[in-house]
């Protein structure tokens, strides 16, 4: 049998797979122990929860599972991504399943990349008042505020720039005490620019012209037919840009 001590240390006799210290979180209002070292996503499944919506890439790069929490002692209300952010002794949270707002609808090719469609489009934006809530409450630790005041310049380049690792994840809006759309005006602002301001990209249409020739067919084949494992493990040996 484990020691006193021991298992306060997470050890185990030899020959033993250590155990995982443990926290107490409040998820949804309810009591659970999870393993300490465990993200808030695979704390609330440890939990016993089924995650059917609010999860997607599991790595941080979709958006879809924003979650709020708070800590004990801290008045204030934090966010964070669940696939991404550690649990803390204490901590109290919940996900948040999507953020309600009217989305613009427009034709791409109708608009121009100038401030007179941000008036048209999300005429909220002129709402900001420059507290730099929604930059506090970026998983992502981006600039929003500053690509908003962009968009109230016409900076579309601008938005782009800054709003270009967003993940949609509404965060920033949740938290807006102007009920400004932030992630929309982002995207909204990078397919302006992709469409009427990005440089030619030649390399871009040579490799286009090779998809439609064919050239990559067999690859596509190929991986199509790996199964999940072998395929989840080529993705990770891949070669990433610098
Ligand atoms: S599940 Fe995709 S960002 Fe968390």
């Amino acid at each position: 049998m484990k020691s006193a001590k021991a298992e306060a240390h997470g050890q185990t006799p030899a020959g033993h797979e250590p155990q995982p210290r443990m926290v107490t979180v409040l998820i949804m209002g309810k009591r659970h122990t999870v393993p300490e070292h465990a993200t808030i996503m695979r704390a609330i499944e440890y939990a016993g929860h089924q995650i059917i919506r609010g999860a997607g890439c599991r790595e941080g790069f979709c958006g879809a599972c924003g979650t709020i929490y708070r800590l004990p002692g801290d008045y204030k209300i934090h966010t964070g991504l669940a696939c991404t952010t550690l649990v803390k002794e204490g901590m109290s949270l919940t996900q948040v399943p999507a953020v309600p707002m009217e989305k613009a609808i427009y034709d791409l090719e109708k608009l121009t990349p100038d401030v007179t469609t941000i008036q048209q489009l999300y005429p909220v934006v002129f709402r900001c008042v420059a507290c730099n809530t929604c930059s506090k409450a970026c998983p992502q630790g981006l600039k929003t505020m500053d690509y908003i005041q962009a968009a109230m310049r016409g900076d579309i380049a601008m938005i782009m720039d800054l709003s270009f690792d967003c993940v949609a994840c509404g965060l920033c809006a949740l938290r807006c005490p102007a009920e400004i759309v932030q992630h929309k005006v982002g995207i909204l602002g990078r397919r302006l620019y992709g469409r009427y301001l990005s440089k030619h990209s030649q390399h871009l249409d040579d490799r286009i012209d090779e998809m439609h020739a064919g050239k990559f067919d067999a690859e596509y084949a190929t991986l199509m037919s790996m199964a999940k494992d072998e395929l989840s493990k080529l993705y990770y040996a891949r070669d990433i840009e610098a």
